[in-house]
């Protein structure tokens, strides 16, 4: 049986950064992903990455416009760490080999970025996560870290009280493992792929939220989830905010800059979930394009464009046909970011012993009701780091666990059962997955209200049971990705089910969450996270998901109306 003192679950920079400092320490530690490190969806980050780093720019004025940027929902001691840790965070990037655009006086230059009263976000034009996640694969490599590459989780094993290891597939042998392991520490991402369209790889499917969920663990604010407001219409690609913190218009069908009637002091640099909804309202009110509104950089200075922004006016032009030196291009809000996830502290670690967790795939809780662009990488950086070094000291003071062979066979009958299906007799994956992306994006996004939300629970809850027979038309064992998706649907369909239980739950307006239905905010009732946990017993036709309530921290910071 392979076994290891600290498993890290995903290869993006959260787990890479967890990985390498669990390493440090000395421990035996390895890395699982299911593609290879460096075609993690950090890669798609754009932007940049968020940090005080000027002499007059107090960390605490970074914390400031994250808590107001959360609307108040963020833990406010979580976010004086992310902050605060910034600045060093940055210059170990640089020591790593990470360089930092650079402005006039040789400094890290610096561009805006929204619901940030200053510009404070470090880039690296508009590749940013593309260079970290290969500088951090640099020093993994360095480290001499173990890597499960292509190798997929099928289920995390929770005996008595604690996470002691997972059972996985290699993908190119199909076979299964059961890998023990003392600590685990699931950085999978986000699950952008719950919706149709998202600017998010086909690869976020949510799974370490289903995972810690079907093992007890409780999932935190999965309400709150962030469309941006520049995506493609077609395939969903994302044109950095980066483009705005240069100086980009937002326009509508009439040429305004509609931003005016909204945000009247940020306009276009007001915090994303403020600016979705208005280019959602725009739209919904006639003044569209398409279904979309207008990105425009024409005024930009050409040079700025192809220095900075080269890789948006790639994707403008081989996916819209638009070059945006020329042209405004169309854009629209899409499902981008999960600011809920699996419920940690600042240490990484989750309700269930065993189990860490950091990046998208936790909530810990930064980002609240609405993240700020660029704090996602440093999230990933700073909480990777604590999660990868408590998992150590955790795994240092227990004794190896004993896992039966046994266990592995509970998921090898699940994929036989699969296996032994088609297409034709069992139900398609792929179908699945597209009702169930649509009906997240038409319910579940920008605006949702109460009825809306039923039909999607309804629809989510029909689409588990036909999950229960859904067969595949590969019966190889080799790159089984059709198998692969019919496991990642399993998997999708719990992350909807907490998304949609938690937004009927939550009876009011904030971040991210806008109910029609209960459009203010309510901080009386409200000014509380939500926790879902999955009901472990019966789980078809048992009423669904259990939900409670978690106060806010409140550390300097009392809730105050919000307005860009
Ligand atoms: O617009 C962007 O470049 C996205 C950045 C982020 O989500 O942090």
């Amino acid at each position: 049986m392979l076994e290891h003192d600290v498993l890290v679950v995903g290869a993006g920079l959260a787990g890479m950064q967890a990985a390498l400092h669990a390493a440090r320490q000395g421990a035996s530690v390895a890395i699982l992903t299911k593609v290879h490190p460096v075609r993690s969806h950090s890669n798609a980050a754009q932007g940049g990455i968020n940090a005080a780093m000027e002499e007059d720019d107090p960390w605490e004025d970074h914390a400031y416009d994250t808590v107001k940027g959360s609307d108040y929902l963020g833990d406010q001691d979580a976010i004086e760490v992310l902050c605060s840790e910034a600045p060093e965070t940055i210059i170990e990037l640089e020591h790593m080999g990470v360089i930092f655009n650079r402005g006039s006086r040789g400094q890290i230059d610096m561009r805006a970025f929204g619901g940030q009263a200053r510009k404070r976000t470090c880039y690296i034009a508009d590749i940013t996560g593309q260079v970290l996640l290969h500088v951090i694969y640099e020093q993994l490599m360095k480290a001499g870290t173990t890597v499960y590459e292509e190798w997929f989780v099928t289920s995390l094993v929770r005996q008595n009280d604690a996470v002691c290891g997972v059972v996985a597939m290699d993908l190119r042998s199909g076979e299964l493992h059961l890998i023990k392991a003392k600590a685990v520490v699931l950085c999978t991402g986000g699950a952008g792929r719950v919706y149709e369209p998202s600017s998010n790889a086909l690869i976020c499917t949510g799974d370490g939220y289903a995972q810690a969920y079907r093992v007890g663990a409780p999932l935190m604010d999965m309400e709150m989830v962030q469309y941006h407001p520049t995506t493609l219409p077609g395939n969903g690609a994302l044109m950095t905010e980066g483009a705005r913190g240069e100086g980009a218009f937002l326009i509508n069908a009439d040429g305004e800059r509609f931003m005016q009637r909204y945000a009247p002091n940020m306009m276009e640099l007001a915090s994303r979930d403020v600016v979705s909804r208005a280019e959602q309202t725009e739209i919904n009110e006639g003044r569209d394009i398409n279904g979309c509104v207008l990105l425009d950089v024409r005024h930009l200075d050409r040079n700025i464009i192809l220095q900075k922004l080269s890789q948006i006016r790639e994707l403008g032009l081989e996916y819209e046909g638009v070059d945006i030196i020329e042209e405004p291009c169309p854009v629209r809000p899409g499902m981008h970011y999960m600011m809920g996830g699996i419920k940690t502290d600042i240490e990484g670690a989750t309700f269930v012993k065993g189990l860490y967790s950091a990046g998208e795939a936790a909530c810990v809780s930064v980002h609240g009701g609405n993240r700020l662009g660029a704090n996602s990488l440093l999230d990933t950086l700073v909480f990777g780091k604590r999660a990868g070094t408590s998992a150590v000291l955790y795994a240092d003071a227990i004794s190896t666990p004993e896992i039966p062979e046994s266990r592995l066979q509970q998921d090898q009958e699940l994929i036989n059962g699969i296996l032994a299906r088609d297409g034709e007799s069992g139900e398609r994956a792929a179908e699945l997955r597209l009702t169930m992306g649509q009906t997240m994006h038409q319910d579940v996004g920008v605006f949702r209200n109460q009825r809306g939300l039923e039909k999607a629970k309804n629809i989510v809850a029909e689409l588990k049971e036909r999950c229960q027979n859904v067969g595949v038309d590969d019966k190889g064992k080799v790159f089984n990705t059709d198998l692969l998706f019919a496991l990642e649907v399993g998997l999708m369909l719990d992350v909807a089910e907490a998304i949609v239980a938690s937004a009927l739950f939550r009876t009011e307006s904030r971040g991210a969450h806008y109910r029609t239905d209960y459009p203010d905010r309510n901080d009386d009732d409200w000014l509380k996270h939500t926790l879902v946990y999955a009901r472990l017993s019966g789980r078809a036709g048992d009423g669904g998901p259990r939900l409670e309530a978690l106060p806010v921290t409140i550390t300097q910071w009392q809730p105050a109306r919000r307005t860009y």
